[in-house]
């Protein structure tokens, strides 16, 4: 027998209600607040993310999955996130041509090949925003108040939004020298993969989760106090627009993100219902991806995204779903005799077409088993057919929940039975 490949994971019909619930409210939010879906391809050149994420990030080093399809052809990679995709679609589409901000959202699959854990998978979903073309803090603010508001919306109302300024790449560069000339004495102290980032990127150090570093970590120089005038007053601004918004935010020193395109804001929400894997979504600013991508001119960015395996996780710990009802037929058609057959299949499929969910038995099973699916299946109604309803043509319609029954004809039934979708629906 063929099973799933570690790290990722059916999504059997059991659990699609919640997907579809989630994809529908992001869909309507993501409207809302000006966002066009956006779908690019599965897989991308390898350098797309090399140069976009950074050669030295655990994705491009460690996570990715890379193949040559052919010996002569470039390296090409399942892409671990969507931001350098859609960045490389806005450049490439001349989008900007079309409108000076370009707000976009995507819902889609990616790939890391990270050791699974609860809610840390190989392949995984997310949802989230890239804001082309802005270089305002209302920008950053409104990605963020977009974010908040989608968690909120679908109940995730306590956890807590974490803000960091990572300044221009100037202060940035001057914080990594101070970064290293700091941890330069203690460098023996330092676990293996954190000597590795004192070179390549000594900022990666403070995410370190080792305990022992803990105390030399809170005591290194913090990124705020190496932030020019001008990343300041952008750093201001972006929390007064937040407090505007009325979101509350901690700031964090330590937040560095994992990817290296991002420049001043970097944001990430931390949910309390998950374990080690606690980050919910994460984003920033990337105003110089643009130019590492190739374009000649610099395209401001901002966005973020968040893991749908991990909200679904969340979701479930508060019962959130519990009031959300599975797809389930209108009316479910039960066969009394045989001889009801032909009839009944005919009018299922009447009933489909002119809009109703109706649903069969396709296994002969007795009236009972028949009443027992009905019953699984959470039909609204079922119609009982048997020879006396066939001579008579006219049907026993009963409501399951109040066990109320009637007899119709099949017009009224037809009626009815629309007239109860549209109750549904409003
Ligand atoms: P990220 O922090 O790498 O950012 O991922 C965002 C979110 O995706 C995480 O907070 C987490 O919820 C989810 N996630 C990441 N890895 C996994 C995994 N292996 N299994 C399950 N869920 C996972 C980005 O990807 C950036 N592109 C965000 C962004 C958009 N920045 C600007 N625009």
């Amino acid at each position: 027998m063929f099973k799933t490949i570690k790290g990722t994971k059916d999504i059997l019909p059991s659990e699609i209600h919640k997907w579809h619930y989630i994809e529908t409210t992001l869909r309507r939010l993501f409207h809302r607040f000006g966002y066009q879906e956006i779908r690019t391809p599965v897989f991308e050149e390898t350098a797309l993310f090399q140069r976009g994420i950074g050669e030295t990030t655990d994705i491009v080093g460690k996570e990715m999955y890379s193949f040559r399809p052919e010996e002569s052809s470039p390296s090409l990679t399942l892409r671990p996130e969507m931001t350098a995709s859609v960045m490389r679609a806005h450049l490439q589409h001349n989008l900007s041509n079309i409108s000076a901000t370009t707000k976009l959202f995507y819902i889609s699959e990616l790939f890391r090949k990270e050791r699974p854990q609860a809610g840390r998978q190989r392949q995984f979903w997310q949802f989230g925003s890239e804001c082309i073309g802005s270089q305002t803090p209302e920008s950053d603010a409104e990605t963020i108040a977009l974010m908040m508001t989608i968690f909120k919306a679908l109940g995730v109302k306590h956890s807590t939004l974490k803000i960091n300024s990572l300044g221009d790449p100037e202060s940035r560069l001057k914080y990594r020298e101070q970064l290293q000339a700091y941890f330069k004495p203690h460098f023996d102290t330092l676990d293996d993969i954190s000597k590795v980032r004192f070179e390549t990127n000594p900022l990666r150090i403070l995410d370190s989760k080792n305990p022992d570093l803990q105390t030399l970590i809170h005591d290194a120089p913090k990124l705020i106090d190496a932030l020019d005038q001008d990343s300041m007053n952008y750093f201001q601004h972006v929390q007064s627009c937040l407090k505007a918004y009325s979101i509350d935010f901690e700031i964090d020193h330590r937040l560095v993100r994992g990817l290296d395109y991002y420049s001043h804001t970097a944001f990430e929400l931390i949910g309390n219902e998950l374990g080690a894997q606690n980050a919910l979504a994460g984003g920033g600013r990337y105003d110089g991806l643009s130019k590492i991508l190739g374009s000649k001119q610099l395209v401001p960015a901002v966005g973020f995204a968040a893991g749908i395996e991990r909200l679904i996780i969340t979701m479930d710990k508060l019962d959130l779903f519990s009031e959300i009802k599975p797809n389930a037929p209108t009316v479910y058609v039960v066969l009394q005799t045989k001889e009801a057959k032909t009839w009944a299949f005919k009018t299922v499929h009447q009933f489909r077409v002119k809009g109703i969910a109706a649903e069969i038995d396709l296994q002969e099973r007795s009236m009972k088993a028949q009443m027992r699916e009905a019953n699984r299946l959470g039909a609204q109604y079922v119609l009982i057919v048997g020879q006396r309803e066939l001579e008579s043509q006219m049907y026993a319609l009963k409501h399951l929940e109040s066990s109320k029954q009637e007899t119709l004809s099949l017009e009224d039934i037809e009626t009815k039975l629309l007239n109860a979708i549209e109750l549904c629906i409003a």
